[in-house]
């Protein structure tokens, strides 16, 4: 493991967008794995700035997120399709058929869950993963359980992750209960891993994820087993290691 411990928020997300325009330097048709939430929107705007400014090409580029919400459509402003349109494709020269997310709206789930995990397979591997980390441990949507499940699955959300996410919802009751995931193999496989966290409230998951057992009750623990992985942490994050 790589720790790259940065002063705040601003570090962080220059940090990995480095890490990743290196990435898409060294090899322009890589497979970049996302991710939604806060922790990485930084991240975003460096890599649309960077684009604006000449010094990226993503026209050759293929995504794969690591989750949405079961019920939303795409143009739901709550959804994840539509925060990564609107914080990162429609703002770079991607192609937008090579963007995949989990469908939301499948009338069937668990045949969209087979879908998608046979889409992460066939690229075998993903050459970068970006992570968040959830108040829980959780990592893509994979919450605290008895095992790991390896596969993409549809998973019932914790009340604490409801509550957390309800902050991008008008309520609390808005949340939908259920997402679809990429499960832990399907991470494990990235070939690079770069996990991004910041601030106080992640502190003590940050200190479990990297120093504390193994084990599933804290999702995120798995990643001490990944070959090749950057945590991009700021002070705050890192306060209690
Ligand atoms: C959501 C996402 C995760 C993300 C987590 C942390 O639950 N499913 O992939 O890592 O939120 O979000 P934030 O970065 O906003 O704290």
């Amino acid at each position: 493991m790589t720790l790259q411990a940065v002063k705040n928020y601003d570090y962080m997300s220059r940090v990995a967008a480095e890490i990743f325009l290196t990435q898409i330097k060294k090899k322009p048709d890589s497979v970049l794995g996302l991710a939604t939430g806060s922790s990485v929107l930084g991240l975003y705007e460096h890599l649309i700035k960077s684009h604006k400014e000449g010094n990226v090409d993503f026209s050759e580029i293929t995504t794969v997120n690591l989750d949405e919400y079961v019920g939303l459509s795409g143009e739901s402003d709550q959804s994840y399709r539509y925060y990564m349109d609107n914080n990162l494709f429609n703002h770079i020269n991607i192609n937008f058929s090579n963007t995949n997310l989990p469908d939301g709206l499948a009338k069937d789930v668990i045949t969209e869950c087979k879908r998608y995990n046979s889409l992460i397979e066939s690229f075998m591997g993903v050459d970068i993963q970006l992570l968040g980390l959830g108040l829980n441990g959780h990592i893509g949507f994979n919450e605290p359980d008895d095992v790991f499940t390896k596969e993409t699955h549809v998973v019932d959300l914790e009340e604490s992750t409801i509550k957390a996410n309800s902050r991008f919802f008008e309520n609390e009751k808005d949340v939908p209960r259920q997402a679809i995931t990429m499960g832990i193999q399907n991470i494990m496989h990235a070939k690079e891993i770069v996990l991004c966290v910041s601030g106080k409230a992640k502190a003590k998951i940050l200190k479990e994820v990297l120093t504390g057992p193994i084990t599933p009750h804290v999702p995120g623990s798995i990643l001490q087993l990944h070959p090749n992985l950057t945590v991009v942490a700021d002070m705050d994050a890192l306060s209690e290691i």
